[in-house]
């Protein structure tokens, strides 16, 4: 089968993709479609070089990508061989190991007071660092620039210049291939869902969730007459074969592959496999919940499901929220070309919800490179932000909390060391203004995690993060 598929591997010197990404991707379809199997034998670097007539570098590179990505496997002298993890199929077990249905939505969980912003915030990027002096002359030239047209109603799936400007960011960002026609803007992410239930899903149908989870998540599907299936998450993301053992036939999977929250896990390349197998085997749907992999600060992240999507089984959200701000109330969602009829059928009811005005402003502020320069600045940001809180933490508190590793996002996991409830905690630090939440609160199923996470990325000095960590304290230690 290698063989086969080397001899077919043609490589056009002529495109503008380089020629080391043309390898990769040749390579990383034939797994994804499976023509190359787990545990082939690659060629050697030099002997494919050679075979294709380019540098050994090039080759390098391409093995070098597909291995940091998990598709390849460097066995020392035994050669570069197809991981051997990927599409291993759960064993059917009698017992249901994960709890189904009728879940309560997590009770204690808060949402943010509006008003001035509180120590450790979540789910807020850096406001400070905005350039809202910017964004104002933007939006103020769209505003003087209104034409007669542009007074009318607006499309229903969003204008058509913010959805080309998205196209182009997630093939450059993402490696997502796709249309303008496949975006929809929505009003943020619950209008999204909104509009993906509509679209899809009937009453009754069962839908897998991660648990813990994002709280907004399970309340929009429970709210829509939706079976609930909590999946546990462990270091590999989503489980998916738990999720397969306790509801085979569910009709949707969401999930946060790229950085789970609230556990910052990635979901591991086996795990995406399997996934996109199940999903195409049962018809199911998998909405890829991608919302904050731009604030990365290590490494790149893993692909997202969307761009390994042969079967068009896999909706991709994405949001402004992070990115820019909040109160922009823009989220974005890329539907597989066949299913654009019945979600367009649904936005046409619905509309979309966003201004048409800021719209064009985001639209603006994409093309004139400004959000490329502005997710270059953050992360940098994000990156020293997270240390500040991480050494006031682990100075003060260092007895009762451990801080998880990450790589991205801008809310930090702390494990607390010893039995405190992390709810109560929660609690009292609310009562006095610190706006934290509990890890169990964000959780489904009775579990032990114990945990706080804090919103770290508007601490602009050390001395802040420390002075908020000395009042978590005061609580902790009362
Ligand atoms: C897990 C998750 N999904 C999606 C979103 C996007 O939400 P919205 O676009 O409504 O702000 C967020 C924002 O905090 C989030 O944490």
């Amino acid at each position: 089968m290698t063989r086969h598929f080397l001899a077919s591997l043609r490589l056009d010197h002529q495109q503008a993709e380089p020629l080391y990404r043309q390898i990769y991707l040749r390579i990383k379809d034939a797994i994804v479609q499976g023509t190359l199997v787990a545990n082939s034998r690659l060629p050697s670097v030099r002997g494919l070089a050679s075979d294709l007539g380019v540098a050994r570098a090039t080759v390098e590179n391409a093995y070098g990508a597909l291995m940091a990505e998990g598709f390849l496997q460097s066995r020392g002298q035994a050669g570069t061989y197809v991981s051997a993890q990927l599409l291993k199929v759960p064993e059917r077990r009698e017992s249901s190991a994960v709890a189904t249905l009728s879940t309560p939505a997590p009770s204690a969980f808060q949402s943010h007071p509006a008003g001035p912003i509180q120590p450790f915030q979540l789910g807020l990027p850096a406001l400070d660092a905005f350039p809202r002096a910017l964004w104002q002359r933007i939006v103020a030239r769209q505003l003087r620039g209104t034409t007669m047209a542009a007074l009318a109603h607006p499309p229903p799936n969003g204008l058509l210049e913010l959805r080309e400007a998205i196209v182009h960011y997630l093939h450059l960002s993402r490696g997502i291939v796709c249309q303008p026609e496949q975006v929809f803007i929505c009003a943020g992410y619950q209008a999204l869902l909104e509009l993906v239930i509509n679209a899809l899903l009937q009453p009754g149908e069962a839908v897998w969730l991660e648990d813990p989870g994002y709280p907004v998540t399970q309340p929009m599907f429970s709210a829509a007459g939706m079976q609930i299936v909590p999946v546990p998450v462990d270091k590999q993301g989503m489980d998916i074969s738990a999720g397969m053992i306790a509801r085979p036939n569910a009709r949707m999977a969401v999930l946060t592959p790229t950085h789970q929250s609230p556990l910052g896990v990635t979901l591991s390349l086996a795990r995406r496999m399997m996934l996109l197998d199940w999903a195409t085997r049962q018809s199911a749907w998998i909405v890829e919940d991608d919302y904050d992999s731009e604030c990365r600060y290590y490494g790149k992240p893993l692909p997202p499901l969307k761009s390994l999507d042969r079967q068009g089984r896999v909706l991709y959200a994405g949001t402004f929220s992070k990115t820019l701000f909040p109160a922009l109330r823009m989220a974005y969602l890329v539907v597989p070309a066949e299913q654009v009829a019945a979600f367009e059928r649904c936005s046409q009811l619905r509309g979309c919800g966003c201004p048409p005005l800021l719209q064009a402003g985001v639209a603006d502020f994409i093309n004139g490179g400004h959000f490329y320069r502005h997710l270059k600045r953050m992360r940098l940001l994000y990156r020293q932000r997270r240390a500040w809180l991480a050494q006031a933490l682990t100075q003060r508190l260092a007895d009762y909390l451990t801080v998880a590793p990450q790589a991205g996002g801008i809310q930090m996991l702390v494990h607390l060391k010893a039995a405190f409830n992390d709810s109560e905690l929660a609690k009292k630090a609310w009562q006095q203004g610190l706006s934290i939440q509990a890890l169990s609160d964000w959780q489904m199923s009775a579990s032990a995690e114990n945990g706080l996470l804090l919103g770290f990325a508007n601490f602009t000095s050390y001395h802040e993060a420390e002075r908020a960590v000395a009042r978590l304290a005061a609580i902790i230690e009362r």
